[in-house]
């Protein structure tokens, strides 16, 4: 078997790539390090790796030859950068992701699977469960929702089997751990190792529902082989764990200062997943503790 990784240098896409190699399949990893948060890309050596732009179809085209599934994980990839450059956010989610599901089409690829995010929830009550109406509160969330709507456009209209994940907030080796925009667990990560205080922003009362990225990975291969019927194409799935923790809670569980910032624009106030549908489709069942995690 033959996959094709878009974003396979970055946080998620490297772990799937692993994930993908330990079982087998050939991987060719596209991704044009542009992330700002990692410290390098990871690249894996087992792979074959090109750097490039999801947007250059000549490149995709090639790279996706023989492919048998695309897991398309590329992406402006953090709210507060796009907010800072909703152009750069729109170009790269939405016209890369169009660039690629076009090449799917004309390889004829037997899955594609589309990283999204639970931020499309916005202020829907939670937990979020995937019948709710999307609110997508900024440029990073309404590009992933045109993505999922691309997908599911591709789907009806050319027959794609695509399937939609929405990730909540996903932790574990390699989660960025730089700058004011890393996630929560990356940046308490970084400052307890660089003995600072861990700073919470706002009031810390903020919840999330954080998913290990092996988890997640795990989600992406059981989806690529499953024998699916047809309805389940072109389909949203929650990728979540199903418990949320608020940033206070989380900074308890690191045992170490902290101090209090100013609140961020834009951002939901608590984020849960319903994961029964993921849990019904794929007999898919998250397997990380996180308070294990931290402690450990
Ligand atoms: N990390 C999370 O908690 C989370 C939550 C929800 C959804 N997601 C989604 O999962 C996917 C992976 O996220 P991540 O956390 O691993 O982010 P990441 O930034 O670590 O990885 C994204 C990768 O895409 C690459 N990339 C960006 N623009 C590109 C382009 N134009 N062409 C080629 N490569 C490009 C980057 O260099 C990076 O390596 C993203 O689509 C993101 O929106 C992540």
């Amino acid at each position: 078997m033959k996959s094709l990784v878009t974003g396979g240098a970055g946080f998620i896409g490297s772990n799937l790539v692993e994930t993908l190699l330990g079982v087998g399949h050939t991987v060719i990893c596209v991704d044009n390090e542009s992330s700002n948060v990692q410290d390098k890309p990871y690249w894996n050596n087992d792979s074959i790796n090109i750097r490039g732009d999801i947007r250059d179809h000549t490149l995709i085209s090639s790279a996706m030859k023989d492919a048998d599934y695309v897991f398309h994980l590329a992406a402006e990839a953090r709210i507060q950068p796009a907010i800072e450059n909703p152009i750069n956010a729109v170009s790269v989610n939405d016209l890369g992701t169009t660039t690629v599901l076009q090449c799917a089409i004309e390889h004829q690829v037997k899955k594609f699977i589309f990283s999204s995010t639970s931020a499309v929830y916005g202020r829907n009550k939670s937990p979020n469960v995937e019948t709710q109406s999307p609110d997508p509160l900024n440029p990073y969330s309404v590009t992933k929702l045109n993505g999922e709507n691309l997908c599911k456009m591709y789907t009806e209209l050319f027959g794609l089997p695509t399937i939609i994940f929405r990730y909540f907030n996903v932790y574990g080796p390699r989660q960025p751990v730089r700058g004011q925009y890393a996630p929560v667990l990356g940046i308490f990560e970084r400052q307890k190792g660089a003995g600072e205080p861990l700073t919470i922003v706002g009031d810390g009362n903020q919840r999330r529902d954080f998913v290990h990225v092996e988890d997640v990975a795990r989600a992406n291969v059981m989806a690529a082989l499953a024998d699916l019927g047809q309805d389940a194409y072109g389909e949203v799935y929650n990728i979540g764990s199903g418990q949320s923790f608020s940033v206070n809670e989380i900074a308890e569980m690191f045992i170490h200062e902290k101090t209090y910032i100013a609140p961020r624009l834009g951002e939901a106030r608590v984020s849960l997943a319903n994961n029964q549908k993921m849990r019904k489709t794929f007999a898919w069942t998250p397997a990380h503790d996180l308070e294990k995690w931290v402690r450990r």
